[in-house]
């Protein structure tokens, strides 16, 4: 990818998974990651990955639906590798989908920590990043969102609301700066073979998800940072305001 060499850019939720990959693809096309998350552990794991591999990145732990904590996140980007260029979003409280029921059953603090984390959070990170991204004359957000977003499904009432939020924020942006220089996209990736949904998830399940495709295969983790590095770099930067699904074919939009 064209462009990418030396800037700096956040992952927001980057211990594992889809964030952690997508920090690892950043970093080999040369940007200074700020590899964030609550599971500071995992945060460290991911940037000495990157370190060990010739890469430049940093951990840095923080609380995506505490405002003070996202502020924190940016000040690192800023004080360690002096401004920020990109931020990917991905942070999500997979924890909570499982109990993510239905609108009449939910359990209201199950609907409040979806809400928090995966849209109010993703909210924060954008508002604390665009002065930041300003001050370069503008960067990149990329949000993780999902299929989810406009499948309809009967249950994941609250998933798939903070997904479809999560939309409506990229084309906000996109809308009130892209004139300034900043583009913000959103991606919505099908099932994704991370290694805990390896580990997980029900030979059966897998195989309805392959069926569902017009793929040979499921996704991996490579086919979202790829996205994610596209968008970020100087090779995308036409794109703005746009809601990107890479699912194998499974929707057709
Ligand atoms: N894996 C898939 O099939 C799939 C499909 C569509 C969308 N997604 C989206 O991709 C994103 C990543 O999912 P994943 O599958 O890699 O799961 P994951 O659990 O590995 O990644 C989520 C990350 O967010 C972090 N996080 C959770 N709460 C946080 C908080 N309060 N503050 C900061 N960080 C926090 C977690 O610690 C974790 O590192 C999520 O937004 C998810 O909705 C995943």
């Amino acid at each position: 990818m064209q462009g990418l060499q030396d800037k700096v850019v956040i992952v927001a939720g980057a211990a594992t998974g889809l964030g952690a990959d997508s920090a690892r693809r950043l970093a080999q096309e040369g940007a200074k990651v700020v590899v964030g998350d609550l599971n500071a552990e995992g945060a460290e794991k991911t940037a000495a990955e990157i370190n060990a591999a010739g890469g430049t990145a940093v951990a840095a732990q923080f609380d995506i639906s505490d405002d003070d904590s996202v502020k924190e996140l940016i000040a690192v980007a800023v004080a360690t590798f002096g401004g920020l260029d990109a931020v990917h979003i991905n942070a999500g409280d997979m924890g909570a989908v499982s109990k993510d029921t239905n609108v009449v059953d939910i359990d209201l603090e199950i609907w409040d920590r979806t809400i928090a984390v995966n849209l109010r959070g993703h909210m924060l990170v954008s508002r604390h990043s665009i002065p930041e991204l300003l001050k370069r004359g503008g960067g990149s957000i990329v949000f993780t969102s999902s299929v989810a977003s406009f499948a309809g499904q009967p249950q994941r009432p609250a998933y798939s609301a903070t997904k479809a939020g999560i939309n409506a924020l990229a084309r906000h942006i996109a809308s009130g700066w892209g004139k300034d220089g900043i583009r913000a996209n959103a991606i919505t990736p099908g099932l994704i073979l991370t290694d805990e949904i390896k580990q997980g998830a029900p030979p059966k399940m897998l195989e309805d998800k392959l069926r569902e495709t017009r793929s040979t295969r499921l996704g991996e983790a490579r086919d979202i940072s790829s996205m994610v590095a596209y968008l970020m770099s100087d090779d995308g930067s036409w794109i703005n305001g746009q809601v990107v699904n890479v699912d194998g074919g499974t929707y057709l939009r």
